[in-house]
């Protein structure tokens, strides 16, 4: 499990863990940026500082929110997040059935985002087929939460937490919404030749060639 974050300035972090400092075993935070740093990605703060108030009142960083692995017992209420785009007229129940027989589903890793209370709020999945590539697939938000940001947050959540275990790996999806959401967390339109699924538009994040391996990857991605 990973804690969402807002620093005072407003910007995003999520914290990796805590660690000792080797030389005076002080505790220290270590939290990742979600938004693109120029200093770094990576960063530690003393513990006491991490979590103390700026003013009163006013902490440094505002605990938001919680990612995690998502387990089966919260399959019922995440994978229905999905049924307004995907539901092709099937119940919830019947569309949330459907996913055990979902070969992207039962190969991939799901992620959710809950609030700090619990509130569910986004899930999406991961899935490897190639080595140093994660395709990022079926991210769906609650449908009561929509438009504030949890579907891009989560999104960058768990790319962060993949850079954490590859720093070079990329990430492709298929976008069935306006690009300008996944634009933003560094994902380009593919070139037109490896656009084998429109109108869902193949991006990808990274500038290095596409190799022949990751093409077919996007052609057996739906
Ligand atoms: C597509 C989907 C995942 C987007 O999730 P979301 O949480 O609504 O997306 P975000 O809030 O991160 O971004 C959507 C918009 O809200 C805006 N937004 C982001 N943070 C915001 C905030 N704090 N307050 C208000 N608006 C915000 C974004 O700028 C974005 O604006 P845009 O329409 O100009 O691109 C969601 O609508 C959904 O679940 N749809 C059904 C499933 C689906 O179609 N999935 C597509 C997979 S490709």
């Amino acid at each position: 499990m990973w804690t969402l974050y807002r620093h005072t300035r407003g910007m995003l972090y999520l914290r990796l863990g805590t660690a000792l400092h080797s030389e005076t075993c002080e505790p220290m935070e270590v939290y990742r940026s979600l938004y693109d740093n120029d200093m770094a990605p990576l960063w530690v703060r003393p513990q006491p500082m991490f979590h103390e108030e700026v003013a009163p009142g006013q902490k440094r960083f505002t605990e938001v929110g919680r990612i995690r692995v998502m387990m089966p017992e919260d399959e019922a209420v995440y994978l229905a997040f999905g049924h307004d785009a995907w539901g092709k007229g099937l119940s919830v129940e019947e569309f949330v059935a459907a996913y055990a027989h979902d070969k992207h589903h039962t190969r991939g890793t799901r992620y959710l985002l809950e609030s700090n209370d619990g509130e569910p709020l986004a899930n999406l999945n991961t899935i490897r087929f190639v080595r140093g590539l994660i395709g990022i697939a079926s991210v769906s938000v609650n449908p009561k939460h929509r438009g504030q940001g949890y579907g891009s947050t989560l999104t960058r959540g768990v790319m962060e937490i993949l850079r954490c275990q590859d720093v070079d790996v990329r990430f492709m999806l298929y976008s069935e919404v306006r690009p300008a959401l996944y634009e933003r967390l560094g994902f380009t339109r593919l070139p037109e030749e490896l656009q084998f699924h429109l109108p869902s538009v193949a991006m990808m994040t990274g500038k290095e060639r596409v190799t022949e391996r990751e093409v077919l990857f996007f052609r057996e991605y739906f």
